[in-house]
């Protein structure tokens, strides 16, 4: 893959971009400190703020690497930081990403995410030269199914008790999308 990292992406409604240590505010009002939103995810919610900045300080360290994949979705309407969306996992031998994604409740269901990850697949197939884009999700949360699907990608299977997140060891159902797929408009 030729990996260019967090690049500025701008869709209809939203900017997305590199996070700064100033986001924590927004980002743990918005998303990291909901327990709502943290139920199907890998890392606890955040009791303070400061939890956030920390967090914040490393992923801002990490963008000095080049396949670090991990954008702000900011508001456009408002200038908000409402969530966010990254690459949580690379296979660079099979030209593989995996991606993540979470945002505040009080932006679901307006197709903000499906809007937001049709960008970045689009970056990691044209320009990345990603071969096969996944996300996974427990089995008991469709909702970002749902998101998975209306990006194109297709339930491949579930694997069982084959991930844990703050529910405990749970089934995950394995979505992906090929650059094929793409050329050929499947
Ligand atoms: C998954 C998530 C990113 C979806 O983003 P979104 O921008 O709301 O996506 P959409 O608007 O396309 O809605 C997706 C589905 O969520 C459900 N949904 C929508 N609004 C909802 C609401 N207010 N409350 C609960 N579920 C809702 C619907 O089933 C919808 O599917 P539909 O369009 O077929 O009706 C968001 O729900 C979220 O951040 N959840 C918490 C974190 C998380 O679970 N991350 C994924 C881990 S694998």
């Amino acid at each position: 893959m030729r990996h260019g990292g967090t690049k500025r992406l701008e869709t209809e409604r939203l900017v997305l971009r590199r996070f700064t240590v100033e986001d924590a505010p927004q980002m743990y009002a918005n998303w990291a400190s909901d327990p709502v939103v943290t139920e199907f995810l890998t890392w606890p919610t955040h009791d303070s703020v400061e939890v956030t900045r920390q967090v914040l300080t490393s992923w801002v360290e990490g963008y000095a690497r080049p396949d670090a994949y991990n954008w702000a979705l900011e508001l456009k309407e408002s200038g908000e930081v409402i969530g966010s969306l990254s690459v949580v996992r690379a296979d660079d031998d099979i030209a593989e990403l995996e991606l993540g994604w979470c945002m505040g409740r009080a932006y679901w269901g307006r197709g903000l995410m499906p809007e937001a990850a049709a960008a970045v697949v689009g970056y990691l197939f044209d320009e990345v030269g990603a071969n096969r884009i996944c996300a996974k999700h427990d089995v008991n949360n469709p909702k970002s199914g749902r998101v998975m699907e209306k990006i194109g990608m297709r339930l491949e299977g579930v694997h069982r008790q084959a991930g844990r997140n703050n529910m405990g060891v749970v089934d995950l159902a394995v979505h992906a999308v090929l650059a094929s797929d793409r050329r050929e408009g499947k």
